[in-house]
């Protein structure tokens, strides 16, 4: 049954390609390269082929809170990997008592967990950010962003099956994709620190290593057959293809820890050796509903969108605010969905536009009283824009 499904979502995939490579009709209309068709009618729009970089239409994005796998965000290094369940294994080692090495089936008889979780890539909002100053790499707009039902194992029991030593300090991850930069090839990585793995709590685990998204085996390009899952954590500590977890008493020198998601002005060698990795995502939202450049009556409109808690235990969104007189008066939004501390919350709003008005902004305010900054300090990588989201429109 399972490998039926698997085959199932590689034909899926093959379609998919198919679709994309007969979608070039809307490639004048859209400045992508590509558009992929997905249920519901929904698309994602195609940053690369080869890796796999794509993002779903922001009104798309808000039409469920639980993103269905095709319209979920991809953000890929390295080619996605051609992997089969039956010969894949997980290795764990470093600073353990046990190191182990366990197939799926082994991995089965960890008592199964779950958690819905948002994954925002650290790029997420990228264009606008290189509008401040140009910006290399993946232009995302606001798409890089996606809510899902995670299930597989909590890393903790992993742990504790396989006992840590007094010196271990941080968890690495290690994915079987070959990522090509800088005339090197090497695997992508990720690390978290060991209190990270260990903060599982009623409503979420600090990590979970997951083998479903939204109930069904990983896709190939969301991870099959294993990845880890960090909630409140950007992406990328959140491993596709996941193959090899060592503890250790430092952070991963895998180059996307070491060198590529920190926070630098300049991003000379020395900047980047002496800044720390980045964890965590910022509070954010974003407005997915007038797109930009919408065409409005003046009078009353909806506007709708996503808002993200900034990644920290107990906190979460407290409200967001829509202005339509460049942030003269602002109107409370009405949260859609659940509060939660590591996922997104649905919001819309009924605001007056009017012949004055330019564009519509929103900003999001979380539990602590903290508040969306207005601008933020350009950084040379693109990472964690968080200021107020705003789309022009005409009247
Ligand atoms: N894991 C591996 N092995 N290779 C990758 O390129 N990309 C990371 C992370 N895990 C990546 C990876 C980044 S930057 C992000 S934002 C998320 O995966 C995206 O996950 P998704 O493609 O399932 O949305």
């Amino acid at each position: 049954m399972l490998n039926q499904e698997f085959n199932a979502l590689r034909d899926r995939r093959k379609f998919m390609q198919q679709m994309a490579a007969g979608a070039v009709g809307l490639l004048s209309m859209t400045g992508w390269n590509q558009v992929l068709r997905g249920a519901d009618d929904r698309r994602l729009l195609v940053h690369s082929n080869a890796p796999m970089n794509a993002e779903p239409l922001l009104p798309d994005l808000v039409k469920s809170w639980v993103t269905p796998v095709d319209s979920f965000f991809i953000r890929s290094h390295g080619n996605t990997p051609d992997l089969k369940a039956d010969s894949f294994r997980l290795s764990i080692e470093g600073l353990v008592e046990k190191p182990l090495t366990l197939s799926l089936a082994e991995l089965g008889q960890f008592q199964q967990h779950s958690v819905t979780a948002t994954l925002t890539c650290a790029g997420n909002r990228r264009s606008e950010h290189s509008r401040i100053k140009a910006i290399k790499g993946v232009q995302w707009r606001e798409g890089a962003i996606g809510n899902a039902k995670w299930s597989g194992i909590r890393l903790s029991d992993l742990l504790k099956k396989v006992g840590l030593r007094d010196s271990a300090k941080h968890v690495w991850f290690e994915g079987l994709d070959t990522v090509e930069d800088g005339g090197k090839s090497f695997a992508f990585g990720g690390s978290i620190p060991l209190e990270k793995a260990l903060s599982d709590r009623e409503i979420s685990p600090g990590a979970l290593l997951a083998t479903t998204m939204n109930d069904k085996p990983l896709t190939a390009d969301h991870g099959f057959p294993l990845r880890s899952v960090v909630p409140g954590y950007i992406g990328a500590r959140s491993v596709k293809w996941l193959s090899k977890i060592v503890v250790s008493d430092r952070p991963s020198p895998n180059h996307f820890v070491a060198d590529v998601y920190k926070l630098v002005d300049t991003g000379d060698l020395l900047e980047v050796a002496e800044n720390a990795p980045i964890y965590r995502m910022p509070l954010n939202a974003a407005i997915c509903t007038p797109t930009a450049d919408a065409t409005l009556k003046a009078g009353r409109t909806a506007v709708t969108g996503y808002a993200l808690p900034p990644g920290v235990p107990g906190v979460s969104i407290r409200k967001v605010e829509v202005s339509a007189d460049s942030g003269r008066s602002w109107t409370e939004a009405k949260l859609t969905t659940p509060a939660s501390e590591f996922c997104w919350q649905m919001w819309s709003a009924e605001i007056a536009v009017t012949s004055e008005t330019k564009e519509l902004i929103v900003r999001a305010t979380d539990s602590r009283g903290d508040s969306q900054p207005e601008t933020v300090r350009w950084n040379a990588k693109g990472y964690l824009y968080n200021a107020w989201h705003r789309v022009p429109v005409q009247i």
